[in-house]
């Protein structure tokens, strides 16, 4: 019964992360990663040349066969300039670039010392979501859920935003959370901190 039971849990679990990352992938819609996802410039996806991070938004521009062209506004540190952020006011990143990677990139002005730019590149059509509260949902009851156990709750906006990813990294292997699943819970927290807030920015 107990191995039934489990094949039972497993199907439901399958058909809740399908229905969860089900978005309609098409040209016009703004969707987020649920997951941490790789990106390519030139829409080979087999070259790796950066990562999208889950949470941050992404304009589809077009699909053709599973190929997913996108664009994504960001802020730019010109010494760094392969690491395009959520915001100027912190270190939250939106996506990666391999130092290398010759991407896209449109110059929207300059804001508190980073460029603001428009980069496009592409992705695959899974781990996308045109709902991004119900994926910081499930990154907060992750949270609430693994980091109460041995103290009170540090609260996302107990800390500034800088501090968030370092804090998971030194808690990550004491928890249930893998590896994965903590990309996100950092964008959570990081998106809810003492600095940052996404309702102040919508
Ligand atoms: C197995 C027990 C345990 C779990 C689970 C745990 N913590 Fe902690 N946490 C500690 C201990 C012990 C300390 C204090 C000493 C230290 O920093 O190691 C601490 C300290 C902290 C601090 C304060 C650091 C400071 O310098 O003030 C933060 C923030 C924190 N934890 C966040 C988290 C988060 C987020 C999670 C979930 C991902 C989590 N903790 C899960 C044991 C735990």
């Amino acid at each position: 019964m107990k191995f039934l039971n489990s094949i039972a849990a497993a199907a439901a679990l399958t058909a809740a992360i399908a229905s969860y990352a089900g978005a309609e992938v098409k040209a016009g819609e703004t969707l987020y990663g649920t997951a941490l996802k790789q990106v390519s410039v030139s829409g080979d996806l087999s070259h790796k040349d950066g990562r999208l991070l889950p949470t941050n938004a992404i304009e589809v521009l077009e699909v053709k066969d599973g190929v997913v062209k996108f664009s994504l506004t960001g802020y730019q540190n010109p010494k760094a300039p392969n690491v395009i952020y959520f915001t100027p006011k912190a270190r939250i990143i939106a996506v990666a670039f391999s130092k290398q990677a010759k991407f896209q990139s449109e110059s929207l002005g300059e804001e508190d010392g980073f460029n603001k730019v428009k980069i496009t590149a592409y992705t695959d059509e899974g781990a996308l979501s045109g709902d991004v509260d119900k994926i910081f949902a499930g990154a907060k009851e992750k949270f609430e859920a693994s980091c109460s156990v041995c103290h009170a709750l540090h609260q996302p906006a107990s800390y500034e935003a800088n501090r968030w990813p370092g804090y998971i990294k030194s808690m990550l292997s004491r928890t249930p959370i893998s590896k994965d699943e903590s990309w996100t819970v950092v964008q959570y927290l990081q998106k809810h901190s003492k600095d940052v807030n996404l309702k102040d920015m919508k």
